[in-house]
């Protein structure tokens, strides 16, 4: 069994963080995020997997390397001269995609524990053409609805509905015949607005429900989000891998290279990155500190993301859903609510309001 990534654009909703990296490759609870997705692929015992992808920059192909070594797979990049939409890059990738074998088609933005050989199981016990993971969600419009019936079989599919039809979405991982590709073209298309409503009225769509936690985590606010969905998940299936610290409340993930000062108060659903150093007194909630940055005595941040080797000084507050880039400099005793800072910025005044430093 072969996977296809949707990778696609250039992640403006998450910027400044994708400024510095391409949006696959920014960490998500330590770890570069399609990294997730590889290794739950490899581990379902998929070999092959393609990145269908619009640009690919040096430190894309670095990460591969190393990815394909370490996981044992092999992963290929399928370059689009334009965006192909959702269905379009699968027709393109046909070439590479085997012909006689079902194969996964994954949405590079979301995070869950993929249950990809089961998925697959129940593909083939059905024997129809497609099947989508679904999940419950409070705010359906943004995503794909389904309507189903006992047996699972979809009886319709209905992207971002105006109406209310039910609260179960597609979470954007499906498995696929490879008939499926008799369907698609490799020019921009829509999975979920042209190809998955009609497999519905043809009786050839089914739908798997998704035990346990989801989201799509495209922006800063989902990200965050999404690192306490997975944490709490870590705490329910391996809570070993959570950390154990006399500052730590509640389910907090921190590097082994992190130091943590004294007097700390650090979570519930926070993760700390590699070589990260967080001085005496520094309070931490709801946040993610990416690999390298400092945070100075007595500073407060609560749900923030703070970027790469970013050096925050001390008694300053972060909130609000700020996002700092790589490598940005806060002066003592400032307050932020709810900034994004481009990279390399000194920040010298407090930001009481949303908005963008540049
Ligand atoms: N290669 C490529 N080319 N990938 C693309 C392109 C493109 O032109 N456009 C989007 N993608 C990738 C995105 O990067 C993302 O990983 C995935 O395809 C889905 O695109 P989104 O733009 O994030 O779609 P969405 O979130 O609004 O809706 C989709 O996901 C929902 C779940 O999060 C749909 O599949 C919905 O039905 C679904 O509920
Ligand atoms: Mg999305």
């Amino acid at each position: 069994t072969k996977a296809l990534i949707l990778v696609g654009g250039f992640g403006t909703r998450l910027r400044p963080l994708t400024l510095s990296k391409p949006k696959p490759l920014v960490e998500f609870c330590n770890k570069a995020q399609l990294l997730h997705q590889l290794e739950a692929l490899a581990a379902a015992g998929v070999r092959e997997v393609i990145l269908a992808i619009s640009y690919s920059p040096a430190v894309m192909e670095e990460f591969l390397l190393k990815a394909q070594h370490d996981l044992g797979i092999k992963v290929v990049c399928s370059h689009e001269q334009e965006p192909l939409g959702t269905a379009g890059p699968i027709a393109y990738a046909r070439d590479f995609l085997n012909t006689k074998e079902d194969f996964f088609v994954v949405n590079s933005d979301i995070t869950c524990a993929f249950p990809f050989a089961e998925l697959l199981a129940f593909h083939k016990a059905h024997g129809r053409e497609g099947t989508v993971l679904v999940t419950k969600v409070e705010e359906p419009s943004r995503y794909g609805v389904v309507q189903h019936d006992a047996s699972g079989k979809v009886l319709r599919f209905v992207n971002k509905p105006k109406q209310f039809s039910g609260n179960l979405v597609n979470a954007g991982v499906a498995a696929f015949s490879p008939s499926v590709l008799a369907r698609l073209q490799p020019k921009p298309a829509s999975m979920e607005k042209e190809i998955l409503p009609v497999m519905a009225q043809e009786e050839q769509l089914y739908c798997m429900p998704l035990r346990g936690y989801w989201l799509d985590i495209g922006s800063p606010k989902h990200h965050l989000l999404g690192a306490q969905l997975r944490l709490a998940h870590h705490r329910a299936t391996e809570p070993a891998i959570l950390s154990v610290h006399p500052a730590v409340v509640g389910d907090v993930l921190i590097s082994p290279s992190a130091t943590i000062g004294k007097g700390c108060l650090i979570g519930p659903a926070v993760v700390i990155g590699p070589n990260v150093v967080v001085h005496d007194g520094v309070h931490i909630e709801r946040s993610t500190l990416l690999e390298g940055c400092v945070v100075g005595k007595h500073s407060y941040i609560v749900d923030s993301i703070i970027g790469w080797k970013s050096v925050i000084g001390q008694w300053v507050r972060v909130e609000g859903n700020t996002v700092l880039g790589e490598s940005v400099t806060l002066s003592d005793e400032i307050y932020l609510n709810g900034g994004l800072v481009l990279p390399h910025k000194n920040v010298k005044e407090s930001i009481a309001e949303p908005k963008i430093i540049m």
